[in-house]
């Protein structure tokens, strides 16, 4: 086997074996395989594990941050290595970030005269589970002695051979909302004795999407998403409450607030309108992913003839990979994974990825670890 072809087997092995935030035990127990076959010491915490490989030369640590779980998904895509785990699935590309990172780390470990410094390659559980894994594993000292960071996504809206890394914002702030209703129930054939929790939960989702068309500013990023409405029993009762939920999506830390202030101002308000009440529960979610400026360059400079970088908007996504960046300097990149024919969205059933994107993503962290320590060794820089 080709160390190509030993990355894309890692991706399929991993795809046929999703788990959910926090539960990923047989995803734990084949990257702990894999990793002690490389001769490496990991270290464990809950179902996350951290690796550190050294060069031949002390120098800094760069991590490399791979996500592993999986998500709540019936999969429809009939590949030959479809889940074997009904109702999960592997539908957001992390099957293939553990490949690519145990790929880069099979890499490192056979050139340690390639480069200088330790990596320390990190697999962490429930990105898609906010909270997320990332906090649990920073405060489990996962950053402990780690100058800075690297991680990557693949991203199906890019071609294979390209990829997206700049300075600055790459990901948005991620919340979500729940505004609860309660009116009052009774027959279908007697509104006049009720207040109507359908109609109303209706003209909150419909009024909410005036705030970012009338109240956040033609240049301002945000998204205002209603994305469930829970209501009534049967078609001959008036329901008596309603639920809404939804998620919110900016960059400014005044538009996020501005959003909340206005969600529960036109939940309330919309509800007093049909004399019944509704409350709002807002809760922020990941941060803005926010690229160090010197990290991001560094990593694009050493990507040149690896794979063309794309000139884009930042993603409005979100990633707890926001954490690490908090923590320590470091990049976040989108790697392009569209597969040949239609492209599927990340977190559809139908979404595949395109398997030529894996070793070219081993080529991208490797380039990225082994210039940024190169450059930093160079500079002779401080840890922070
Ligand atoms: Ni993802």
């Amino acid at each position: 086997m080709t160390w190509q072809e030993e990355v894309i087997a890692h991706r399929r092995a991993l795809h046929q074996i999703p788990e959910l935030g926090f539960q990923e035990t047989k995803t734990h127990a084949y990257l702990m395989d894999a990793l002690h076959a490389m001769g490496l010491d990991p270290v464990v915490h809950k179902t996350g594990i951290w690796a550190d490989i050294d060069s031949l030369r002390p120098g800094r640590t760069v991590a490399l941050r791979a996500d592993i779980d999986g998500l709540p998904l019936l999969e429809d895509t009939g590949l030959s290595f479809s889940s074997n785990h009904p109702g999960v699935m592997h539908a957001c590309g992390h099957d293939g970030h553990m490949a690519i990172l145990l790929g880069t780390a099979a890499r490192l470990v056979a050139q340690k005269d390639h480069w200088t410094g330790r990596v320390r390659v990190l697999f962490q559980p429930a990105e898609e589970l906010p909270p997320g894994g990332a906090q649990d594993l920073i405060a489990a000292g996962v950053l402990d002695g780690v100058d800075q960071i690297l991680g990557l996504h693949l991203w199906s809206e890019y071609p294979v051979g390209t990829a997206r890394v700049a300075p600055g914002p790459m990901m948005a702030n991620a919340d979500s909302f729940i505004v609860r209703i309660k009116g009052r129930g009774g027959h279908g054939s007697q509104p006049e004795s009720t207040k109507d929790a359908v109609l109303i939960a209706a003209q909150i989702v419909v009024n909410l999407q005036t705030i970012v068309s009338r109240r956040i500013g033609a240049f301002e990023p945000a998204v205002v998403t209603c994305g469930t409405i829970q209501a009534g029993t049967t078609f001959n009762i008036i329901a008596e409450s309603a639920e809404v939920t939804g998620t919110v999506r900016t960059f400014s830390t005044a538009a996020q607030a501005l959003i909340q202030q206005e969600i529960q101002h036109i939940a309330k308000t919309t509800a007093r309108l049909y004399d019944a009440e509704a409350e709002l529960v807002y809760i922020k979610g990941y941060p803005v992913v926010v690229n160090d400026a010197r990290s991001a360059e560094q990593w694009a400079n050493a990507l040149e003839g690896t794979v063309t970088l794309q000139d884009d908007h930042p993603s409005m996504g979100g990633e707890d990979f926001a954490y690490y960046l908090h923590h320590r300097p470091g990049a976040f990149l989108f790697l392009g994974c569209a597969p040949d024919g239609e492209i599927f969205p990340h977190h559809s059933p139908h979404f595949l990825v395109n398997e030529a994107a894996l070793p070219l993503g081993v080529d991208v962290l490797y380039k990225g670890v082994q210039s940024l320590l190169a450059a930093d060794s160079a500079h002779g820089l401080q840890r922070p």
